[in-house]
């Protein structure tokens, strides 16, 4: 069987219509993924607890339900990478490696819905997976059918092993498959990021249309390097993927190392504050079995996980950029307020002391903001926006804040940033 862009052009043309409205990630979703914290691991012989098996996935469910990740909003348990068998079934059909998941697929899935969260699996829309699995490419309708009868409820579709250029046809295709199962699966592309590693543009418009959440940038990994890498460049592109994002379809930017050996405390506060500053998705990949108590504080942080979840679903504007202190804005209900951080990213010294007329920040409001510190919930006072705003941010490490206007007015336009996009989110919303 051939793959044919002709058949597929067909298909897109008569079925696809517009808009990828699967009802899902109206708010960015939450959860938990293997890979970037257990890899391809597949040596349970010596290895039983760290390597991908069912056990590793049932122990971080189990992980989740009692230390309240489950209850804080994180609800997805997903599959990445090294899954499955080396071959297909003498159907053609997928199937997991029966030594490291006895249960089969559907076992795992009963084990987290019994347990209310969800499960997601990993594919690949080429020939075979990055690590070398049995890919997608030729099965792509039996696989989707395969996914929906296992009652799986996210599709992770990598892009290893395949044309870049046949992307724009795959990944809709793909979206179209598990659209026609009838059962909700919520669709995490990596269509853009192949695109980026072959310097081909994305069309944004389109990827929207077709995916929930999509990577478009290099893997995460457990670094400091790695994580402000990622914050230039979704500075850098802020514009292109603000206007291109919101309920329904997000970028994501990838996984969260918080708990893992790399980062900082410092620089933890500063992956989940960005991440949230973007409404990316929030997908942890760790250890819960074993997270130091400030890790899975932050992870749990009220304040912090409500601005990722904020029911307008803004991405943050990054509003300026002074050599290594940043300054971003993202407004979230109630409606005129504002949450800003101030970055830094220096490697030395003492931090520094910030004193901005709030106005400055593009905080307009005539009648003034209640503001507090958002990661440990301090009350700072009430500030009009001609009033000076102080705070001191340290080495590597964020200041976040949110104001919250006394008199509920309208996100005014203000001489940083022009927020008259969201009366019109509001109501398609029905948020007004
Ligand atoms: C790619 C993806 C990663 C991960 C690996 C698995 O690199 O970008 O997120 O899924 O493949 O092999």
């Amino acid at each position: 069987m051939l793959w044919s862009l002709a058949a597929i052009l067909s298909i897109l043309s008569t079925e696809f219509v517009c808009c990828l409205d699967n009802g899902l990630a109206r708010t960015p979703p939450m959860g938990w993924l293997s890979w970037t914290r257990f890899t391809c691991n597949t040596n349970c012989v010596t290895d039983m607890d760290n390597c991908i098996s069912e056990k590793l996935f049932m122990d971080m469910a189990d992980q989740m339900v009692a230390d309240g990740y489950r209850d804080a909003g994180y609800e997805y348990v997903s599959l990445d990478d090294c899954w499955l068998a080396e071959i297909r079934d003498k159907d053609g059909r997928l199937q997991a490696d029966p030594l490291r998941f006895p249960s089969g697929i559907t076992g795992l899935v009963k084990y987290m819905h019994s347990r209310g969260l969800k499960l997601g699996i990993y594919e690949d829309f080429g020939t075979r997976t990055c690590a070398g699995y049995p890919g997608s490419e030729f099965y792509m309708q039996l696989d989707a059918q395969t996914f929906a009868d296992w009652e799986v409820d996210l599709l992770k579709f990598d892009g290893c092993n395949s044309n870049p250029q046949d992307d724009k046809f795959g990944y809709p295709a793909m979206s179209l498959y598990l659209n026609k199962t009838g059962r909700p699966i919520l669709f995490s592309c990596e269509w853009p990021l192949y695109e980026y590693q072959k310097q081909m543009p994305s069309n944004y418009t389109n990827i929207a249309k077709t995916c929930n959440v999509w990577r478009n940038f290099w893997d995460v990994s457990d670094s400091w390097d790695s994580i402000k890498g990622i914050i230039k460049y979704y500075g850098d592109n802020n514009a292109l993927f603000q206007a291109n994002s919101g309920p329904g379809g997000f970028f994501d930017p990838d996984m969260i190392v918080l708990g893992d050996f790399g980062l900082s405390y410092y620089q933890q506060r500063v992956q989940m504050t960005m991440w949230a500053m973007w409404s990316a998705p929030l997908v942890m990949s760790n250890d819960l079995r074993n997270i130091r108590p400030e890790s899975k504080a932050l992870l749990l942080n009220k304040r912090l996980l409500e601005i990722d979840q904020d029911p307008m679903g803004v991405m943050a504007s990054r509003i300026w950029l002074f050599s290594n202190l940043e300054l971003w804005l993202k407004p979230v209900m109630p409606k005129g307020s504002f949450v800003f951080v101030y970055f830094y990213s220096q490697d030395n010294g003492n931090g520094i002391p910030l004193s901005t007329p709030l106005d400055g920040i593009g905080l307009t409001d005539p009648n003034g903001y209640n503001i507090t510190e958002v990661i440990d919930g301090q009350y700072m006072g009430i500030y009009k926006p001609s009033d000076t705003f102080k705070c001191h941010v340290y080495p590597n490490d964020v200041f976040v804040a949110k104001a919250v206007p006394l008199s509920g007015a309208f996100w005014a336009r203000s001489k940083v940033s022009d927020w008259s996009f969201l009366e019109k989110r509001m109501k398609d919303l029905k948020l007004l």
